[in-house]
């Protein structure tokens, strides 16, 4: 046994996103997001399930509250409704939207807890993708309009914004692979997706800056890791492009003002060009407060020719799964955050998402998920581990608080800390729940 201590000012937190927890998706004027419209069409999600209803946190987001107290949770990330707030996407504000906003960031500090900010957790305004969504460049005005909106409402309320979760799953998963929404499958779209949504950022972030809105700001990125499985060239480039695929594509440019050349070579030869526009390399080039990094996964890999757009093969036999199926690598999260403070300098980051896929339903109130445990005990050791080694990471953010609506894969896939039953929407805690609790309380687990 031994002791992984954390420092004393660590910010424990756990995440959720509007769509996957709040429900209420026709009350209070809300418009139409792309989610409704996805999740509403049949066949895109598993069982013909959708986020209608949710965990109804919309309407019982003091209970979750009150379970995040008693968690003793520093600091919860969630995110704001976009179609909420601005139902068509620009145009009018839909005051009682906002008005829930804050009546939950309200809470949370009454309790205590810090609200963390994420502006956009993929559903976007069905208004907007109507006319094009974005692929369309107006569409980064609209978003700047829409988060200087939240600026000015919730300054001096909320204090951590981030701008963007997971820009390579708005971009490459929902326009490229295709299994998110709006669901297309075209990788010359995904690159301009992917080119405005970092613009979308900078000018947002720069927007911060000059409204002087106190507080710090970044962005989410998810990540993973491949490890070459031997140290020949080709598996170790095919490798670095699957890794420059989420991590240099979604960072050098917000780092470095440019774009990777290996990467750009890659999409090319699959036919797809990156459309630079004077100007646009100097706006996503903004110093950011923090890099929030999503990791669950990773796995070894090998260069296979002609196996997809970066000729590699995913060597994943051998390791643990979770019940998504993903292979579990805590190591990869230890590298990856090596690499990132290697080639940027040390950004302060916070994890802003980490957790495992464990179904199970309680039996007499109890849901003994050991395996959750085991992998958030093993992820926060290798975090700890990249702290040791120099990496300034300020907190961590489990998902998920609650049991929630799992996208593609609708309510089949549980990654919460709190079991719901989406039947009554009770709440129960499971074990990882109070094993969490102690975490948080001790600064330190055991392993
Ligand atoms: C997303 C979450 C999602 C989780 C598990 C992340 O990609 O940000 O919304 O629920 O992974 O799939």
């Amino acid at each position: 046994m031994s002791i992984i201590q954390f420092p004393e000012d660590f910010y424990w937190g756990a995440a959720t996103a509007a769509y996957q927890v709040e429900g209420a998706w026709n009350e209070g004027g809300r418009g139409l997001s792309i989610w409704d419209t996805y999740a509403h069409t049949p066949g895109n999600i598993r069982n013909g399930d959708n986020g209608d209803i949710a965990c109804d946190s919309y309407h019982r987001y003091e209970e979750d509250i009150a379970y995040m107290k008693e968690l003793g949770l520093h600091t919860y990330r969630f995110s704001i409704s976009w179609s909420r707030v601005f139902p068509d996407g620009t145009g009018e504000l839909n005051k009682e939207g906002l008005d829930y906003y804050h009546r939950l960031v309200d809470k949370l500090l009454e309790n205590g807890i810090e609200p963390f900010c994420t502006l956009y957790h993929w559903d976007f305004p069905q208004a907007l993708q109507d006319t094009g969504g974005w692929k369309n460049r107006d569409t980064i005005d609209a978003y700047v309009r829409y988060a200087r909106e939240m600026f000015k409402q919730f300054q001096g309320k909320i204090k951590y914004w981030t701008t963007f979760n997971e820009p390579w799953c708005v971009s490459f998963k929902a326009h490229y692979i295709g299994d998110l929404a709006p669901g297309e499958k075209n990788l010359q779209s995904a690159l301009d997706v992917a080119h405005h949504l970092m613009i979308a950022h900078g000018r947002t972030v720069k927007l911060f800056r000059k409204l002087g809105i106190p507080g710090q700001i970044g962005y989410a990125p998810n990540v993973s890791w491949r490890e070459p499985f031997s140290s020949t060239q080709e598996d170790m480039d095919a490798c670095r492009r699957r890794i420059g695929w989420m991590v240099e594509w979604f960072m050098d440019p917000l780092f470095k003002g440019e774009y990777p050349e290996f990467m750009a070579a890659a999409f090319e030869a699959g036919g797809a060009k990156v459309n630079i526009q004077p100007g646009d390399m100097e706006d996503i080039k903004q110093p950011i407060d923090f890099l929030g990094i999503n990791y669950y996964m990773g796995s070894l890999g090998r260069y296979q020719k002609d196996n997809g757009l970066f000729e590699l093969e995913d060597i994943d036999e051998g390791y643990e799964r979770t019940d998504f199926n993903w292979p579990i690598y805590p190591e990869g999260l230890y590298k990856v955050l090596l690499h990132i403070t290697e080639r940027y300098g040390p950004i302060s980051i916070y994890i802003t998402e980490n957790g495992a896929c464990y179904d199970g339903e309680p039996i007499q109130g109890k849901v003994e998920d050991t395996k959750r445990i085991a992998y958030l005990s093993k992820h926060l050791t290798q975090l700890n581990r990249a702290m040791k080694a120099g990496v300034p990471v300020k907190g961590y953010m489990a998902w998920s608080l609650l049991d929630n609506f799992e996208w593609a894969d609708g309510y089949s896939r549980r990654f919460g800390l709190i079991h719901v039953d989406f039947n009554s929407l009770i709440r129960t805690p499971k074990d990882s729940f109070f094993w969490y609790k102690k975490v948080i309380a001790n600064g330190w687990l055991e392993v």
